[in-house]
C-alpha cells in the first residue's frame, strides 16, 4: 500500500490534512505518520499523541554521524546510497523507542533542529529519503509523510522513496505557484501526484480553480475552512471535524484510484 508524500507552502495544511488522512485510515488499517518537517512541533497534537521521544536522526547516531557517513560517500568511502534501514521496515515493526502511537495510528519524526548554528539540514533530507525507500508498507497499510515547506524535498531527493504526492493548496498565489513546481517536480520523478484545495470559502473557490486550470492543474478535493479544525489547532488538541469526512474520504479514494492508473 501506499507511501503518501503530502506538500505545499508552508500553512497550507499540510500537517492538518495528515492528520485527518491518518484518523480516518487508522480506522481500515495501520497507518505511519512520518513527520519529516524539521521544524514542525505541532504534529504530534494534531494526531492525538504524545510525539516519540528520540528521532530517527538520535537513533542513527545523531546529525554529526549520518553527516560523516554522507561526507564519506561523497568522497567514494562510502555506500554508494546510504542505506540507512533495511527493505524489512514496516510500519508495524517500527523500532518502539522512534515510534508513539498505539500501533494503529504510529508516528516517527525524521529530526528535529535542536539547536541554534547547528548546520544544514542535508542529514535530515538523507535521513527522511533513505527511511521511506526503506519502509514497505503491507496490504492495507499507509505512510503518510508531512514535509517541510517548500520544495527543497524534490531536490534532496525524498520523493524517490515515495509512490505519490498530494499537493496542498490554500488561496495564495504562492501556493498555487508553488503547486505547479511541485507537480511538475513529482512528474518528473515519475510520481503520481494531485491537488487538494483547503481552507476554501464560497468567495475564493472560483478564483482559486481558474488560477489552478491557467496552470493546467485540477483539484481532486476542496477541503473547506472549518472552525473546528482552526480550534483545534489553537488549542494543540486532536485535529477532526465530521464535517469533513466525506471529502477526506473522497481524497483516499482519488489516490487510491491515481495509484491505480
Ligand atoms: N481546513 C481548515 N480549516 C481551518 N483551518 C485550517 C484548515 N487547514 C489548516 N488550517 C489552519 O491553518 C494553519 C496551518 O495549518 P498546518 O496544517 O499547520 O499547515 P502546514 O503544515 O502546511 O504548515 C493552522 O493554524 C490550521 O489550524
Ligand atoms: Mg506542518
Amino acid at each position: 500500500m501506499p507511501k503518501v508524500m503530502v506538500c505545499g507552502r508552508g500553512g497550507s495544511g499540510k500537517s492538518t490534512l495528515v492528520a485527518l488522512l491518518a484518523r480516518e485510515l487508522a480506522t481500515r488499517g495501520k497507518v505511519l505518520v512520518v513527520d519529516a518537517d524539521e521544524s514542525n512541533l505541532g504534529l504530534g497534537g494534531m494526531l492525538g499523541m504524545e510525539p516519540p521521544e528520540k528521532t530517527i536522526m538520535g537513533l542513527l547516531g545523531g546529525k554529526r554521524a549520518v553527516g560523516e557517513r554522507l561526507m564519506a560517500r561523497l568522497r567514494g568511502a562510502g555506500d554508494e546510497e546510504l542505506r540507512l534501514f533495511d527493505d524489512s521496515l514496516t510500519p508495524a515493526d517500527m523500532p518502539a523507542d522512534v515510534a508513539s502511537g498505539d500501533g494503529t495510528l504510529s508516528m516517527v519524526r525524521v529530526g528535529k533542529i535542536e539547536h541554534s548554528m547547528e548546520g544544514c539540514a542535508c542529514p535530515m533530507g538523507a535521513v527522511a529519503r533513505s527511511f521511506l525507500k526503506g519502509v514497505s508498507a503491507r496490504d492495507g497499510e499507509w505512510v503518510l509523510v508531512d514535509t517541510e515547506a517548500g520544495i527543497e524535498h524534490f531536490g534532496r531527493g525524498v520523493v524517490e522513496g515515495a509512490d505519490y504526492v498530494l499537493v496542498v493548496v490554500d488561496p495564495s498565489q504562492e501556493a498555487v505557484i508553488l503547486a505547479e513546481k511541485a507537480c511538475r517536480l513529482a512528474e518528473e520523478a515519475g510520481k503520481p501526484r494531485c491537488v487538494v484545495v483547503n481552507k476554501v470559502d464560497a468567495g475564493v473557490r472560483q478564483v482559486l480553480d481558474e488560477k489552478l486550470a491557467r496552470l493546467g492543474l485540477d483539484a481532486i478535493a476542496e477541503v473547506p475552512y472549518s472552525e473546528s479544525v482552526a480550534r483545534a489547532n489553537l488549542e494543540g488538541e486532536t485535529v477532526a471535524d465530521e464535517k469533513l469526512d466525506a471529502t477526506v474520504r473522497g481524497i483516499i479514494a482519488a489516490v487510491e484510484a491515481g495509484l491505480r492508473a
